[in-house]
């Protein structure tokens, strides 16, 4: 029988795999998130960890847990694990693995309502209307862009991009996606530059890395058009919030609909006072579905590295 440390409380049910396998898990009761100081000790007393994309596990929590000599698998409840040193897990012999393949259609069903949410300026009417504002149906109000039939460019064509072009399809979008390698798959674009120009909107669908951070910065959005709206479903850092905040203030481009940042739960105080901006507090997964799911596949997958097995969802550097 192994020690897991659950981080955080979990979607009923989503522990069985661990449960059913006969560890003991070491939860706690007050759901409160672990400090950094109180997960490098908590590492070092067990043989798994199963967390949050919100618990930083850098090298120093895994170190404490190698020098202990007791961790063998980190398995992140989340299909990002840009929070995990993989790097660092991988030089330690520990295993890391992640939830991919359950949150797809979930994600992509919050990349499309944030489509729809920003070219509609759906966030500025409601708060109109909620705040008392709105006097009576006018013809110039609230005049926002067509998704139908426009040109959607995905940053990204994995899982989740693809599940976001299914949707395109049937709203008549013309699809084009941006990746380093070909897909060899139609309106593959090879130019990032050149696909940015070209939509009207422009959705991340790429995991968070060196090569990624600030992505769109102040150059792509000035690539972008004015009538375009840039939808960020992936992870915060992805765009420089603060070039964004300054691009929808001038206007260079139309809108953004927003569910990661760059610095969580912080919102740049820019981006939360920019114009036709629609925010949500990065709930792309969050359906119980799929949490559940999500959480069963974190931990089947720490209960397979227990048992001396090789899970389908590792991840390595
Ligand atoms: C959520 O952001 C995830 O990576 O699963």
């Amino acid at each position: 029988m192994a020690r897991v440390l659950v981080t955080r409380h979990l979607p009923d049910g989503g522990l069985e795999p661990l449960a059913h396998a006969g560890h003991e898990l070491v939860t706690r009761t007050d759901d409160v998130p672990f400090t950094h100081a109180e997960l490098i000790a908590a590492a070092a007393e067990v043989d798994a960890i199963v967390c949050l994309l919100t618990d930083r596990i850098d090298r120093e929590v895994l170190e404490a847990a190698a020098s202990a000599g007791r961790l063998k698998v980190v398995a992140n409840v989340a299909v990002g694990y840009d929070n995990i040193d993989v790097r660092a897990a991988a030089d330690l012999g520990i295993a890391v693995c992640n939830t991919p393949g359950v949150l797809d259609e979930t994600t992509a069903d919050l990349a499309f309502l944030l489509i729809l949410a920003a070219s509609r300026l759906a966030h500025d009417a409601e708060a109109d209307l909620r705040g008392g504002r709105w006097k009576g149906w006018g013809i110039m109000q609230y005049l926002g862009r067509d998704v139908h039939a426009a040109t959607l460019g995905l940053v990204g064509f994995g899982r989740i991009g693809q599940a976001v072009a299914r949707r395109a399809a049937g709203f008549g979008m013309n699809v084009l996606h941006h990746t380093r390698h070909d897909t060899g798959i139609t309106g593959w674009v090879g130019d990032l530059d050149r696909m940015l120009g070209e939509a009207d909107v422009v959705s991340l669908h790429v995991p968070l890395t060196d090569a990624t951070r600030h992505l769109i910065g102040e150059r792509e959005l000035g690539l972008m058009r004015p009538t375009s709206v840039l939808v960020n479903t992936a992870r915060g850092p992805v765009v420089d919030e603060a070039a964004l905040a300054a691009a929808l203030e001038a206007g260079t481009i139309f809108a953004a609909g927003l569910d990661v940042f760059e610095r969580e739960p912080e919102v740049h105080p820019a981006l939360l006072a920019a114009p036709r901006t629609v925010m949500l507090p990065h709930v792309g997964s969050a359906t119980t579905a799929t949490r559940t799911r999500m959480a069963t596949v974190a931990s089947e997958g720490a209960r397979a590295v227990l048992a001396g097995e090789q899970p389908p969802n590792l991840v390595s550097p």
